[in-house]
Order: C-alpha cells, then sequence, then structure tokens
C-alpha cells in the first residue's frame, strides 16, 4: 500500500510513501514532484544522519548537486561530493577506488551514509561504494533517471562492470531511504525518457493488467511528463518491484526472475550492437515484442493481448522490430546467457496481461522464428 504525505508548509506538497518490508533491511520511498529540495527533512524524518557523501555524475551535478546540498545541509548534515564522468564506463573499479580514496580525504566513518544522486550508473556505483567501504554504510537512492527511479534504485543489487562482462562483481546492498523527484526527469533527454518507459510497461504485462490499461490511456501524460501521471506510474512500479523484491530477495527463489521478462532477448541484441546503437530500454521493448509473439505462436498468450502490448511501447516511442542481426547469431548468444540452463532456453513469457511464467522447453526454432521482420501489410 502506499500513503500519501501532505506538508505542512504552503504551497501543499504531496509525497506518495512506499514500504519496501524486508524485516530489518525495510525502508521507505518517496515519490514525489519537486521534492528534491525536502530531500533532507524526509531523511532525518526518519533516520539520525550528520555527515553525506554525494556521489553525482557530470550529467547531473550541475543541475542538482546544489539543491541536494543544500537540503541536507539544512537539516545540519555535513556534506561532501564527489563528481563523476557521466557514462557506463564510470561503474569501473577504477572509479571506485578513486571514491574508497575519496571516503578516507572525507573523514567517512561508520556513521556516513552514501548518496547517490544520479541514474543507474551512479546508484550502482555508490552503491557499491556503501557496501564495501568499512564494511558497509547506509545508502541513499536519489535516482534522477527514469529507469534509475522504477528499476535500479529499488531492490539493493549494486555493482560494478568488469572489461569482461557487466555487473559481475557486486553485492546485495538495501538502501535505507529512497527519494524520487519526478521533476528532474524533465531535464533527461528524451531518448533516456523513452527507453526508461520500456522497463514501465514491463511491470504492467508481468504483474498488473490494470496498471498497463492505465498506462494505455494516459500516454499523452505519460509524453507530457505530467507531474501527477507521473508520479502514479513511478509510485506504482516502485510498490510492483518491492512486492517481487520482498518475496524474493536476494535471487534465490527464481521469483525475481520475472523481472527479466524481455531482458535474454534484449542482452543479445545488446551484445550483438557493441552497446552502441540500442539504449537498454529500446532493447527491453524489443526483447518484450519478441517474447509476446513467440507466446503467442505457442498459444500461450492471445494475439489480441499480444498486439496491445506491440501497440502501447509503440505509441510511447518505443522500437518494436528487431535489428537487422542473423537470427542464429541471436540464438546462439541468447545460448550463452547465465539463465540457460543445460543448453536449454528458459524464458519469462506472458499468459496474459499481468501474468508471466517461467517456460523451460523453448526450441531454438522458436526464437529464430520471432526474429524475422513481421511482414508489411
Ligand atoms: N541495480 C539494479 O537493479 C539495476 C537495474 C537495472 C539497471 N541497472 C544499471 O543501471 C545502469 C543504467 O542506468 P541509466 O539508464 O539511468 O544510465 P545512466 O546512469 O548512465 O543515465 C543515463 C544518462 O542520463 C543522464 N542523466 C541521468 N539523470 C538525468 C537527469 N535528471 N537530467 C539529465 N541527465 C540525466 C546521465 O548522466 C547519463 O548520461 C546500467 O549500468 C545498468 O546495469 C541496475
Ligand atoms: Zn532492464
Amino acid at each position: 500500500m502506499s500513503e500519501n504525505v501532505q506538508f505542512a508548509q504552503q504551497p501543499a506538497m504531496t509525497v506518495t510513501r512506499i514500504d519496501v518490508n524486508l524485516g530489518p533491511r525495510s525502508y521507505p520511498i518517496f515519490v514525489g514532484d519537486q521534492i528534491l529540495p525536502k530531500a533532507g527533512e524526509l531523511i532525518t524524518s526518519s533516520m539520525d544522519v550528520t555527515h553525506a557523501v554525494v556521489i553525482t555524475d557530470s550529467n547531473v551535478g550541475p543541475l542538482y548537486l546544489e539543491t541536494c546540498q543544500q537540503a541536507l545541509e539544512n537539516e545540519g548534515i555535513r556534506v561532501s561530493s564527489v563528481t563523476l564522468p557521466a557514462g557506463e564506463t564510470t561503474k569501473s573499479l577504477r572509479y571506485a577506488e578513486e571514491l574508497w580514496n575519496a571516503m578516507v580525504d572525507f573523514r567517512a566513518d561508520r556513521k556516513t551514509v552514501v548518496v547517490a544522486l544520479g541514474g543507474g550508473v551512479i546508484g550502482d556505483l555508490a552503491g557499491f561504494i556503501a557496501a564495501t567501504y568499512a564494511r558497509g554504510l547506509r545508502l541513499i537512492q536519489i535516482p534522477t533517471s527514469l529507469l534509475a527511479q522504477v528499476d535500479s534504485s529499488v531492490g539493493g543489487k549494486v555493482g560494478i562492470n568488469l572489461e569482461k562482462a557487466k555487473n559481475m562483481v557486486g553485492a546485495f546492498h538495501q538502501p535505507s531511504l529512497v527519494v524520487i523527484d519526478v521533476g528532474t526527469l524533465r531535464s533527461l533527454p528524451p531518448r533516456e525518457y523513452i527507453s526508461g518507459l520500456a522497463e514501465v510497461v514491463k511491470y504492467g504485462v508481468i504483474l498488473d493488467a490494470q496498471f498497463f490499461q492505465f498506462l494505455e490511456e494516459n500516454v499523452t501524460g505519460i509524453r507530457n511528463l505530467d507531474a501527477q501521471t507521473l508520479t502514479t506510474i513511478i509510485a506504482r512500479c516502485c510498490r510492483l518491484k518491492a512486492d517481487v523484491v520482498e518475496a524474493d530477495e536476494r535471487e534465490e527463489t527464481g521469483y525475481r526472475a520475472i523481472l527479466n521478462y524481455g531482458h535474454t532477448f534484449a542482452h543479445a541484441f545488446e551484445t550483438l550492437t557493441g552497446y552502441t546503437s540500442l539504449l537498454h530500454g529500446e532493447a527491453v521493448a524489443i526483447g518484450m515484442t519478441c517474447a509476446a509473439r513467440l507466446a503467442a505462436s505457442r498459444n500461450m498468450f492471445s494475439r489480441e493481448e499480444c498486439e496491445r502490448q506491440t501497440n502501447l511501447l509503440k505509441t510511447l516511442g518505443l522500437p518494436t522490430e528487431a535489428p537487422p542481426l542473423s537470427p542464429n547469431d541471436v540464438l546462439a548468444c541468447m545460448q550463452r546467457d547465465k539463465k540457460v540452463q543445460h543448453g536449454r532456453l528458459r524464458l519469462i513469457l506472458p499468459k496474459r496481461l499481468g501474468e508471466v511464467a517461467l517456460v523451460a522447453d523453448v526450441d531454438p526454432s522458436e526464437i529464430t522464428a520471432v526474429l524475422a521482420p513481421l511482414p508489411k501489410n
């Protein structure tokens, strides 16, 4: 359940609160428009903080670091900050080491809080620092990209890339608090915003048909970054992700795998295109389309609902056709994916909007069939 918290001052500001219930690792997520200036109050109302190290990147820092720093200092928190180059290559051992050393210079101690102000790259890297420095510090996520707001800031997976393997070194380290200011999305490059919408649609398909319908009915609000629409959508995604994480925090029961809907295809597209031409969400949108078509061809998902998914993705500006790659290369890449067991492909496939199943006996010919472009009509 989410609840609304009304601030006393004028103008009225509504903050939606979502609680992630993980016993001693439980934490609140606050979602609202223009709530970054209130981050200090939100933090001190639920935890005791005297020193914060804010980690951000070269795109987000110039836009939001000062507001964030002021918000924390207003509550009497000593603030240190580091601004790193923007981009995936920053999520590396080199920058982790720079940050560990900076923590020493900042006289960080066990009571210091690490604040991740940025997209998923900063969230994962700063989270990794929080998980490791001094054997673990508290982490506050202030995600500023749509992908980070609906996905990476919630759930506790933190880590860095190796040159040979993405996300290979990391930890489960839940944040102590998440502050989501949906207003920050207005400065996000439009392509990044649209890409993040693929994960939003994903939640509807895997878990919540009503939410899927809400998305269909609110395309204009989504496109215009309407504050209320964004708050509703992002809070719902966080609740849905929290439900999955609460049921399978450390990916032990297999349930958390439903979040990988569309991702086995997507990872192959990303790998084979060298992570250059497609953003992650774009690859996921195509992957979801392939997975839905595959499910429809097995008669486990209706053609009509498959069309609804494709139409929603397209209306939101996402791609749905596979890039010009050899279907056999895509298949070979998918077979190397870590989710494959004994050479057999296991895919999350939709049964109906709002429900998916893990299918363990997918035949390679079913994969190559859905990779062929659809005939134009
Ligand atoms: N931990 C998890 O559970 C999890 C889940 C999904 C993805 N991820 C990771 O997240 C990363 C991708 O995250 P991302 O898509 O946010 O990438 P990102 O952090 O690189 O952000 C995308 C771009 O947008 C910029 N940006 C972010 N917020 C902005 C804002 N408000 N205004 C202007 N520019 C802004 C960034 O500087 C960057 O250039 C990957 O490394 C991926 O592995 C982690
Ligand atoms: Zn994803």
